[in-house]
């Protein structure tokens, strides 16, 4: 590989949640790119317990961009990824073995030159698999709007690191 570690750890930093969108569509390889290297996310036991439904249709895309005052986003995306998940394959961890997948599909996207941000599914579980006429074991665990980027956001604050890292205990500090 030739990428150098510290071009990858600054890729990962560059990353934000991109909420306007070019009105440029996606090319379907991008797309098919995009998924097919998300498909190494990893998952429990490799089970892959995920599908990515591609949203391209307007009705489609506007009634998803509708489940709530966050998701309008997507109104503004050519495309809308739904990651859903088995939750029969993977009943433990199918939640988890997705996000892993979503976070794929958005650095994958990141690393393309295109944007995505996380919409937020889960208090609207069934309303999403009735506009996509998801089996009632495929949970959509996120939605992914996904275009090329019209923001250059500024990064949202992180918490320091001395607030979230212990050392073998809670509370104990992890200093050098
Ligand atoms: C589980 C989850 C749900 C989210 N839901 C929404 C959402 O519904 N609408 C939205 O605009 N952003 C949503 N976000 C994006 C976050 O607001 C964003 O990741 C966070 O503010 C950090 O900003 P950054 O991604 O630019 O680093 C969600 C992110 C996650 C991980």
């Amino acid at each position: 590989m030739s990428c150098r570690s510290e071009d990858i750890l600054e890729f990962l930093l560059t990353r934000r949640s991109i909420r306007q969108f070019k009105l440029e569509s996606v090319p379907d390889d991008v797309v098919l790119k995009i998924l097919n290297a998300s498909r190494y996310a990893p998952s429990a036991g490799n089970r892959q317990p995920w599908i990515f439904v591609v949203v391209k249709d307007g009705k489609i895309k506007e009634k998803l961009a509708g489940i709530h005052a966050g998701s309008i986003p997507l109104l503004r995306a050519p495309i809308g990824i739904v990651v859903a998940c088995d939750k029969n394959t993977s009943p433990f961890s199918y939640q988890v073995d997705c996000a892993n997948a979503a976070v794929y599909v958005m650095l994958v996207a990141h690393a393309l030159g295109l944007g995505t941000v996380w919409i937020q599914t889960l208090r609207n579980i069934e309303e999403i698999q009735k506009t996509l006429e998801l089996p009632e074991n495929y949970v959509p665990i996120a939605i992914l709007a996904l275009g090329y980027p019209a923001e250059k956001p500024q990064p949202r604050p992180r918490k320091p690191l001395e607030e979230i890292v212990y050392l073998d205990k809670y509370g104990n500090k992890y200093s050098t």
